[in-house]
């Protein structure tokens, strides 16, 4: 896959801009808050619909406007238009993503469709971060090698928010514990689905991981992946069982305590000793762009396709020879997008980058 074209209308320090990327390797420069990551961070919406960074949508509106537009043509088929809009629409924001002309319905008709993997300094917060984040990321992969998973995902979590309805409901004596009945049985369909997928996820991606830690940081010590679940099974049956025991805490506490939504993954070493208790601040780093590199070689082998790759300012905090490995990994990559202050970090590599100069608001090649 690559990308032709960006248009971005109102998009964050953006008021118009048009940027014509090419095949291959394509470096964007710039001074710091020019505008550099806004442009990776448009394209990641148009890939996931939300962005990388964990903020809301109107905070991406340019300031003193109430809506925004990206889209992009892609060089190569099946798809060749990618747009997302999204306004406030009377105090409510309305989005909506389209493929060709065509608006999604459901979730599933965009997502998966444009593949990007994006690398940030922020990814380390994977590793020492809250467990939402490595839910989210490893369910954002899955999500796009698997649809029906997707559509699972979707709905347990709108069957979470009801659950939780009616476990305050009872807690204020306006519901009947029995009204839980029907909502118990719909969780454990698809908190057994999710959790069965989980774990064999994992075992496909924990030896994508390996590779790339062995690649870029030459570990002899190697890391994996685990899941901690909240429920001690993922068999659908006990799976009930176990929540039908713990609606006495569910009740008191007014949400849905265990499940999917509520599960980790810690990143152990071999000898099972928690990573992030034990690492350097290089060591994180590194595994945490292994866990991306990973990301990428899986959704290229499962999707037989090449996601667009973004590096956002990353090359600029590695030594020498990780930095080297990586471009030499990328070099061969359909298309790259690289953001760096410093165009100095690339200047010993090939010459055939096509470069933009980022100067607040607009951008020159
Ligand atoms: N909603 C917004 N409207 C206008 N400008 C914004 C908005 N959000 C962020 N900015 C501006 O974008 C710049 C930061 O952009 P960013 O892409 O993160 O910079 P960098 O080039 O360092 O990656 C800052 O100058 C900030 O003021
Ligand atoms: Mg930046």
């Amino acid at each position: 896959m690559f990308i032709k074209e960006l248009n971005l209308k109102n998009f964050r320090n953006y008021s118009n801009l048009c940027i014509e990327f090419e095949k291959g390797i394509n470096v964007i420069t710039g001074d710091n808050a020019l505008g550099k990551t806004n442009i990776l961070e448009s394209i990641s919406i148009l890939s996931n619909i939300r962005s990388f960074r964990n903020i809301t949508d109107s905070e991406i509106f340019k300031w003193g406007e109430s809506s925004y537009y990206c889209s992009m043509l892609l060089g190569s088929p099946p798809y060749s238009r990618f747009e997302v809009g999204c306004a406030d629409v009377s105090g409510k924001i309305k989005k909506r993503a389209k493929i060709d002309g065509v608006p999604g319905k459901k979730i599933s008709d965009y997502y998966g469709k444009f593949l990007t993997v994006i690398l940030t300094p922020e990814d380390i917060s994977l590793i020492t971060g809250p467990p939402e984040l490595r839910r989210r990321f490893f369910d954002s992969i899955i999500c796009k090698t698997d649809t029906e998973y997707l559509n699972i995902l979707t709905g347990y979590k709108k069957i979470i928010a009801s659950r939780n309805r009616v476990l305050r409901d009872i807690r204020d004596n306006k519901a009947n514990a029995r009204d839980l009945d029907v909502w118990d049985d719909m969780y454990a369909d698809r908190a057994s689905f999710i959790l069965k997928k989980r774990i064999e996820f994992l075992k496909g991606f924990n030896s994508w991981f390996r590779d790339s830690e062995l690649y870029i940081s030459n570990r002899t010590d190697l890391l994996y992946m685990e899941y901690n679940s909240t429920l001690s099974s993922a068999d659908r049956d006990a799976v009930l069982k176990e929540i039908s025991k713990k609606r006495p805490r569910d009740i008191f506490k007014g949400f849905t305590c265990s499940g999917p939504h509520r599960d980790d993954y810690s990143l152990l070493t071999d000898d099972g000793k928690v990573f992030r208790n034990c690492a350097s601040q290089g060591q994180i780093r590194t595994s945490a762009i292994s866990l991306k590199i990973a990301e990428l070689k899986l959704l290229e082998n499962e999707m037989n396709e090449n996601p667009v790759l973004l590096l956002d300012d990353i090359l600029g905090e590695l030594d020498f020879n990780r930095r080297n490995r990586i471009m030499d990994m990328i070099e061969q990559k359909e298309q790259v997008i690289i953001t760096t202050i410093n165009d100095l970090i690339i200047k010993d590599r090939a010459s055939g980058f096509k470069k933009f100069q980022v100067t607040g608001g607009s951008v020159i090649c």
